[in-house]
């Protein structure tokens, strides 16, 4: 990626659904932000505000209806699929709101999930590099743990090894905190604080918590589709 460019543009940018014979909905309407490298940006706002949709935009997972979406200057949703998939699986790493691990593999076995897609160029030293991240998460004693054997904090520190394992430039959270008690989401937001200054990686992450903000460089409120 560029240095000289932001990590991130979006430019007059709306999503729209169709919503049976009824109509539209606006979920993110004429959103304009940049998140430059080294930023740890949270977009803060209430259920059904847009957060989602404005993380799958920057993904390139969705669509604009209009406006544009630039991911280190590149229109993500405009690459042929095999590009798109490439793009997502060395650059960016992702943590969602529910913990997403595969039930019947060990914890270092899903950290190395990502490492199995096709463009990935494979390394020997996958596994250690597993128990390292896991290491890193606070999770070193769980290497050959499954999913159901974890709490739910400690299932998305696996989660968060794992968006880590193919050394993203970019991190997108969407509320990766959300069925977590308070405490245990402190641990997580300050877990990937410090994740961001140690690996000095760019973070959007999006939260309904309010309070969580601070943890971020910068944060970033919407409301109705919009920033506000
Ligand atoms: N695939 C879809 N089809 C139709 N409407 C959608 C779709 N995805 C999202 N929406 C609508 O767009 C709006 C924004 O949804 P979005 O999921 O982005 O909100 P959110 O801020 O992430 O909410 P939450 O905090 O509950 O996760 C909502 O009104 C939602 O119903
Ligand atoms: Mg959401």
């Amino acid at each position: 990626m560029d240095p000289h460019y932001p990590m991130i543009v979006l430019r007059d940018v709306t999503k729209m659904y169709a919503l049976g014979k009824k109509g539209l909905v606006t979920a993110v309407q004429g959103v304009n932000l940049e998140v430059s490298r080294g930023e740890f940006v949270i977009i803060t706002g209430r259920s059904g505000s847009g957060k989602t949709t404005l993380l799958n935009l920057v993904s390139g997972l969705t669509r604009p209806t209009s406006g544009e979406v630039l991911l280190d200057q590149v229109e993500v949703w405009k690459l042929p699929d095999v590009e798109q998939s490439r793009l997502r699986n060395q650059k960016i790493g992702f943590v969602f709101q529910f913990p997403s691990l595969m039930p019947s593999l060990t914890a270092w076995e899903n950290v190395l999930l990502p490492t199995m897609a096709e463009h990935v160029p494979q390394r020997s030293d996958a596994k250690a590099r597993a128990a390292e991240l896991l290491a890193e998460v606070g999770l070193a004693d769980k290497l050959e743990a499954y999913p159901r054997q974890l709490s739910a904090g400690q299932q998305q520190r696996v989660v968060i090894a794992r968006a880590l394992i193919n050394e993203p430039e970019l991190l997108l959270a969407d509320e990766p905190t959300s069925n977590l008690d308070e405490a245990t989401e402190h641990e997580i937001m300050a877990l990937i604080q410090r994740i961001y200054r140690e690996k000095r990686i760019t973070v959007l992450l999006v939260t309904h918590a309010i309070e969580l903000a601070r943890y971020g460089s910068r944060s970033v409120r919407m409301a109705g589709g919009r920033i506000v």
